[in-house]
């Protein structure tokens, strides 16, 4: 590998540009922005030419074999981020890919064998990881301030949040809809924090009641009559070691707040809430709440590129693997199986079928 890490760009829509290249920049000479790749053209010359990105592709494997690049950032629609990791982590690349991590399980599967196989990094763009509270939370946590975590809600829940650009409404692109896209991060911290515990069963439901007819949207007009995603999502997981987690992610819902992120955890020694950070606990005969007078700041995004560029370096494992990719992709399609069949769905029953 050159001093520099070499990287490349697969998908130069709204979070290569927005949030991924502004922080590849930020790592300063570590890194060195090398190629672009997108299938639509203009896309591609329009994000090379912000950011100074001297090679240009429409066909992400011709730049895989032309480029001789270390690292990439996948960043296309859902569908498209195992066969592009793939390719990228065969290439000789370590991969960044965006979250969730694939459509299915056995994608996510493949995906973190290649990653074995090729002996290269594969990480996901969980950054609500880096978010200060969960950093915090991960130190008491990890002291064993909370004893042990048995049960825990987590949150992502919008009033009128349907996002009026990209394809985030599109289940043929995205595979799922809040419970993939904003869902999917607060489950992935809650995991985060409780070791991600092995799931033993999912039961979940979707409902379609608000994204597919017209209304008010707090961010954008939306393609209500292409709306093919869920708009609600509210579950419960199972795990191995007896802990439970009870899940609700919505685009839109009649709730009273515009945009709820939360995940709260109880546990026998003590609880907590992650936004804002508050830990409950029983001490001296007495109930108190713990919350933070100060709490170190930089951007999610900042620290997640940082960590990832950092591994990429030094060969240090990031803090989202693999493994935990494919175990929180059997958690989605459990989650949306059980919406479809009514029944609870066992992760070991799913892991046959779909891998
Ligand atoms: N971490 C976060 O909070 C966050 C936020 C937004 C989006 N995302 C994720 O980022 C990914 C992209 O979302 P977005 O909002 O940037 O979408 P987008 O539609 O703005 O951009 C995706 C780009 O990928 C391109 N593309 C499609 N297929 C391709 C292919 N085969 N090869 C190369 N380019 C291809 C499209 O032309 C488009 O320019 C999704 O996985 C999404 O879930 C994550």
């Amino acid at each position: 590998m050159s001093e520099k890490l070499k990287v490349g760009i697969i998908g130069a829509g709204g979070i290569a540009s927005n949030v991924h290249l502004p922080n590849y920049i930020k790592q300063g000479d570590k890194v060195e922005i090398t190629a672009v790749a997108d299938v639509v053209k203009e896309t591609a010359e329009a994000c090379a030419e912000k950011f100074s990105i001297p090679y240009v592709y429409t066909d992400y494997e011709k730049m895989l074999e032309e480029c001789e690049l270390d690292a990439i950032s996948v960043c296309t629609p859902n569908k498209f981020h195992a066969a592009a990791a793939i390719a990228a982590l065969q290439a000789g690349c370590h991969v960044l890919c965006e979250k969730p991590p694939a459509m299915n399980v056995a994608e996510a599967t493949a995906m973190a064998e290649t990653a074995r196989k090729h002996g290269k990094i594969l990480t996901y763009g969980f950054h609500f990881r880096f978010a200060p509270e969960i950093m915090a939370l991960k130190r008491f946590t990890a002291a064993g301030e909370l004893g042990e975590i048995y049960a825990a809600n987590i949150r992502a829940v919008r009033r009128r949040g349907i996002p009026g650009w990209g394809v985030f409404t599109n289940k043929e692109l995205q595979g799922g809809g809040p419970l993939i896209d904003i869902g999917v991060h607060m489950l992935d911290a809650a995991l985060y924090l409780m070791d991600y515990p092995e799931p033993e069963s999912v039961f979940g439901a979707t409902y379609q009641k608000i994204g597919n007819r017209k209304g008010v949207g707090l961010m954008g007009d939306w393609d209500w009559e292409g709306f093919s995603i869920e708009d609600m999502a509210r579950g419960m997981i199972r795990f191995k070691n007896g802990a439970s987690l009870i899940l609700e992610s919505a685009f839109a819902a009649n709730v009273e707040k515009n945009d709820v992120m939360n995940v709260s955890l109880m546990g026998d020694k003590g609880g907590a809430d992650a936004f804002p950070l508050k830990i409950y606990q029983e001490k001296h005969d007495s109930l108190i709440d713990i919350s933070p007078a100060y709490l170190p700041k930089k951007g999610y995004h900042e620290l997640e590129i940082e960590g990832f560029v950092n591994s990429c370096l030094t060969g240090e494992a990031p803090i989202s693997t693999p493994g935990q990719g494919v175990v929180i992709q059997k958690i989605i399609n459990g989650f949306y199986e059980s919406a479809e069949t009514g029944d609870a769905v066992k992760m070991d029953e799913i892991a046959q079928v779909k891998s």
